[in-house]
């Protein structure tokens, strides 16, 4: 197999649970992955990344590991597993697990043994530490309070970085480290053809656990976040899993990376780099103003353009990414970039345009083909995720009202991705045929593949149109590999660039509900893709209507 077989690939992220049901039990499972298949190859998919899958007590939906070994009942078993893992081989379709190993669940065995005798071997798998009075130190977790819980009768406590459910795994130890690795090749051998590898960063812990100045929450603690930068060095943990795992079986790995800096790019993802690929979350990151979701604010046309050309400036010459406009840990990309009054068919094929053709690999999130929008929850109480409900506490004690945290919550709650996949609009949109393990107050059923599947102007057509144009004859190379280079920088709103490799693909996107005037350089040879019906042009005077998005061959 060709070394770099991922390059110019399209990837699909599933979310397990809520992506297609097949035994009526309202949680979406692996056979339901496998019977939509075909739909997936249709779309164009070459990589599919499963959000965890393995036996979990779903604390944190999966992401709180009670068995790398095992499937959990809800989702089949694992001949299950190995029939997908066939059958999207057949369809040129290779699979990537979702790896968690910075920390697992309190259930698993290991936990359980720890816990039994604190002062054993298994408690060396965790970071217990001893502590008189009170937690260690003053770190808090990503989803709120103390990264501390007490190890029961002992002055013992174990770190946990998210939530208390998820105990931090200690690294330090080689047998630790050994036996992760021989799951990942146990993984591997079965023939997923790589990772997704979540919070890797924090593998590595700044080991004097001294407490940091406050962050100026009311809580008095620091962020787990900002303690990383004192956790170093994290190459010898990062080299000894890609040279011990990923790297005898090529696999194709993308990071869970945030906030990296340009130094950091070239030991990340660089030639000889720790992963494949990680995650642009720089856009995502836009909103970002402030700490806790109340204070976020959404980001303009111009911020999301400056931001997308700075990367790939800073980027290309070193590596590829993998980008995003959604995930399962997001709001819908549509509701985040695009103006309220301004969503529509034609804004949603804008913002598909800009992220599928951009250099990467991009990464679509179920439902975000069909333009999936943030879902409506009433009240608090209809939310599942942890860090939903964190945030609408922190923001009612900062003393904000009801009414004011759960709207902030109701923008940025991870439960807006994680709803079934609309497949139809019926009752349970022909995900199940019982009520679903999450629902919102008021589905939007209109949105459903059903509708689309079969209509060349939808949103779900548009989306092959583009992912069609990796295997274009003529321009499917610059379009996989081309280079990256933005064009008429100046104007406003316009977010534009050209894909350059043995042809020229320009990619026009008037991001904005205002029409705009370009002059084009030279005529081009082709209109490959238009969101809307026609083109109004006079010689080389264009003029794009309010989101129109062109994609013009040279
Ligand atoms: C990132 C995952 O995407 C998120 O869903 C999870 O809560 C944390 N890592 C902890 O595993």
């Amino acid at each position: 197999m060709e070394k770099n077989w991922w390059k110019g690939k399209v990837a699909y992220q599933i979310y397990p649970k809520s992506f297609n049901d097949s035994n009526n039990d309202g949680v979406g499972d692996l056979k339901g992955i496998t019977e939509k298949l075909d739909y997936l190859q249709d779309l164009g998919i070459d990589i599919l990344w499963l959000s965890p899958v393995y036996k979990s007590p779903f604390v944190d939906q999966g992401y709180d590991i009670a068995d790398y070994y095992a499937i959990d009942p809800i989702f089949g078993t694992m001949d299950d597993m190995d029939e997908l893992i066939m059958e999207a081989k057949k369809r040129g379709i290779s699979i990537i697990m979702d790896l968690v190993i910075n920390h697992c669940s309190d259930q698993h065995e290991w936990f359980q043994k720890a816990l039994a005798d604190p002062n054993g071997e298994y408690a060396e798998y965790f970071y217990f530490v001893e502590s008189e009075n009170g937690v260690p130190n003053n770190w808090r977790s990503y989803f709120g309070g103390s990264v501390w819980d007490k190890v029961p009768g002992t002055n013992k406590y174990y770190l946990h970085s998210f939530h208390k459910a998820q105990p931090d795994l200690n690294w330090q130890n080689p047998v630790v480290r050994e036996k992760l690795f021989n799951m990942v090749n146990w993984w591997l051998e079965k023939g997923i053809a790589g990772f997704r590898v979540d919070a890797i960063m924090n593998i590595k812990k700044d080991l004097s656990w001294s407490s940091l100045p406050s962050d100026g929450e009311e809580d008095g603690l620091v962020t787990v976040d900002e303690v990383l930068a004192y956790a170093q060095p994290i190459e010898p943990f990062l080299t000894e899993l890609k040279e011990k795992t990923f790297d005898r079986y090529n696999a194709f790995t993308v990071g869970e990376v945030f906030d990296e800096t340009g130094d950091e790019l070239q030991f990340l993802i660089g030639e000889n780099g720790m992963f494949s690929s990680i995650f642009d979350f720089r856009p995502i990151l836009l909103d970002r103003k402030g700490k806790r979701w109340y204070t976020f604010e959404q980001s303009s046309a111009n911020a999301l353009k400056e931001t997308i050309y700075k990367t790939h400036k800073l980027t290309d010459s070193i590596g590829i990414l993998s980008t995003i406009i959604e995930n399962h840990d997001e709001a819908r990309g549509a509701t985040r970039f695009i103006p309220a009054e301004d969503i529509s068919d034609t804004s949603k094929k804008a913002l598909a345009t800009l992220q599928i053709l951009r250099k990467g690999i991009p990464f679509i999130y179920q439902g975000q083909e069909i333009g999936m929008e943030n879902q409506t929850f009433d009240t608090i109480q209809e939310y599942d995720d942890i860090n939903t409900i964190n945030e609408y506490h922190v923001a009612i004690s900062d003393g904000l009202t009801d009414e004011d945290a759960l709207h902030a919550v109701q923008k940025y709650s991870r439960d807006n991705a994680r709803t079934p996949m609309q497949w139809t609009d019926q009752e349970y949109f022909g995900f199940s045929q019982v009520k679903p393990w999450l629902l919102s107050s008021h589905p939007n059923r209109q949105i459903n593949v059903a509708s689309q599947i079969n209509d060349a102007t939808s949103v779900l057509s548009y989306y092959k149109k583009l992912t069609a144009l990796y295997r274009h004859a003529l321009y499917g190379e610059s379009i996989r590999s081309g280079v990256f280079r933005p064009v008429y920088e100046s104007v406003d709103h316009l977010i534009a660039y050209e894909r350059v490799g043995d042809r020229r693909v320009q990619v026009l996107i008037n991001f904005s509900n205002q029409e705009q005037r370009i002059t084009l350089e030279e005529a081009y040879t082709e209109l490959l893709v238009n969101n809307l019906e026609s083109i109004n042009q006079g010689g080389l005077e264009l003029y794009l209507e309010p989101y129109q998005a062109l994609v013009l061959g040279y």
